[in-house]
């Protein structure tokens, strides 16, 4: 909790602080990576930095952890907290670069906001800083432990399946010949593949196979050029990498898993590579005998460009109670329907738990749909094409600093 007399502060200059995190993000990313340009070329999104996307994440959610502390004293931001933390165990980021994003961050503030950081709200804030920084080293050391430690290892590929003409499966086993851990349903690993300038650009990857599988699966879109440049990661993994390739994997992380709930109803609607998450859903309640009522939906561009179809149709067929609704904008099949997803009559239960995966559009077209047939009590969201992406909770407020990350229900 916040002492008194810096929650007063903090109070008082938020709204400066909030006003100036552009500024303070330009200047907190120039200093951090002239002194460690290795942060941006093996750990940072360069694409993202190029771009100028999600640069704010990082210290636009101080802010909102500070007007947390501020509006609710007694409460921490948890659902914040803890997606931060799985992003950056997959990352394997270590407590000692906590004091190395300080040493930046502060400085920046200093430079941009100048004066008005007296040391009293230098104090104030770094106070802040601290108790952020704190509870999430704290949730990443539980996290590795769980997970057996931030250590990157070493996966074969033994199998490339091409899925669509632009979307490919790599299956993976360890080079060690250990164990592979299982993950829970909607988790993904981090890929950190060496490019060809000899840098390290590391991406997620929703896990696509089954949860209890002895191979690790993920399925990889590759994002093209145009107006912007093609993206680093999938084209690499598309061009290079192949039957008895090895990549380095992070263990698999992420908070936003589907909670078993043996009894409920619930929706699983996902749209272009926004299937990776769901076929996993999917594989988990077949497995587990899910009695209850599942909607399954899914949009596409076409049954060819359907990743995982054929995965995705036989575990719902597994399940006693699944309704499949499909739609594709050309060459829809009998049985599925030409154009967008609708939901207008797609009957949804009272009380029914969605898990949405897809493109913004897609996203916030389903979701307006469903507050229209009344709020589900949980709705799971992220947008797997995009070039920000990551499940969001209902309760997880605006995304912080930035525009809305994707569909939140409250
Ligand atoms: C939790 C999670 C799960 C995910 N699951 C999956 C999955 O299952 N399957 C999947 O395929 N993807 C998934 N993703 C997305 C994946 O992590 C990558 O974001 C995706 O593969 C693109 O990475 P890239 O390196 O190819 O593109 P990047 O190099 O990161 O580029 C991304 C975008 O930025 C643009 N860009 C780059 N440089 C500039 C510049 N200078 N100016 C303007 N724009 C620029 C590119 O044009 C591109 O559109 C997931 C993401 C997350 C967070
Ligand atoms: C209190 C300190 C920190 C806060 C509040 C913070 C916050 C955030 C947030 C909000 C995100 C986006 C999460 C998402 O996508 O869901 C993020 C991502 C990230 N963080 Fe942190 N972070 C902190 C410290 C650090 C440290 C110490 C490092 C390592 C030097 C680090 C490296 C990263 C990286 C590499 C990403 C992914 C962004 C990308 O690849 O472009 N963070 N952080």
């Amino acid at each position: 909790m916040l002492s008194a007399s810096s929650a007063a502060t903090v109070r008082a200059t938020l709204p400066v602080v909030g006003a100036a995190i552009g500024e303070i993000t330009e200047r907190f990313y120039a200093g951090l990576f002239e002194a460690h340009p290795e942060l941006l070329r093996d750990l940072f999104n360069r694409g993202n930095q190029a771009a100028g996307t999600q640069r704010q994440a990082l210290a636009g959610s101080i802010a909102a952890f500070a007007t947390h502390l501020v509006e609710h004293p007694d409460s921490r931001p948890d659902a914040m907290l803890s997606r931060i933390a799985h992003k950056h165990a997959s990352l394997g980021i270590a407590p000692e670069q906590y004091a190395v994003v300080h040493e930046h961050l502060f400085a920046a503030i200093v430079a941009v906001l100048g004066e008005a950081v007296t040391p009293e709200v230098a104090a104030a804030w770094d106070e802040v800083y601290w108790l952020m920084a704190n509870a999430l080293i704290a949730i990443e050391k539980r996290l590795y432990e769980e997970s057996g430690g931030a250590d990157w290892r070493a996966w074969e590929v033994v199998e490339r399946v091409p899925e669509t003409s632009d979307v490919v499966t790599f299956r993976l086993r360890p080079v060690d010949g250990g164990p592979v851990r299982d993950f829970r349903a909607g988790q993904y690993v981090s890929v950190r593949a060496e490019l060809a300038d000899g840098a390290r650009q590391i991406r997620q990857y929703s896990l696509s196979g089954a949860p209890g599988d002895t191979l690790r699966q993920i399925s990889v879109k590759r994002v093209p050029g145009g107006t912007t440049p093609e993206g680093e990661v999938s084209n690499h993994l598309h061009a290079h990498v192949t039957e008895g390739s090895v990549l380095e994997l992070s263990e698999p992380y992420g908070d936003l898993v589907l909670t078993d709930a043996p009894g409920t109803p619930l929706l699983l609607a996902s749209a272009g590579i926004g299937v990776t998450p769901i076929t996993a859903m999917l594989a988990h309640l077949a497995a587990a005998g899910h009695r209850a009522p599942v909607t399954v939906v899914h949009a596409d561009r076409s049954p060819a460009e359907h990743a995982l179809r054929s995965e995705h149709a036989a575990y719902a067929e597994k399940l006693p109670e699944a309704t499949v609704h499909l739609w594709y904008e050309q060459d829809a099949p009998e049985g599925a329907r030409t154009g967008l997803a609708d939901l207008t009559d797609v009957p949804v239960a009272p009380g029914t738990h969605a898990y949405l995966c897809g493109p913004l559009p897609f996203m916030r077209a389903v979701r307006a749909q469903l507050i229209e047939k009344g709020s589900p009590r949980r709705t799971c969201t992220t947008r797997c094409s995009a070039r920000t992406c990551g499940w969001r909770r209902p309760d997880d407020g605006p995304q912080p600093g930035g525009e809305p990350h994707g569909p939140v229900i409250s």
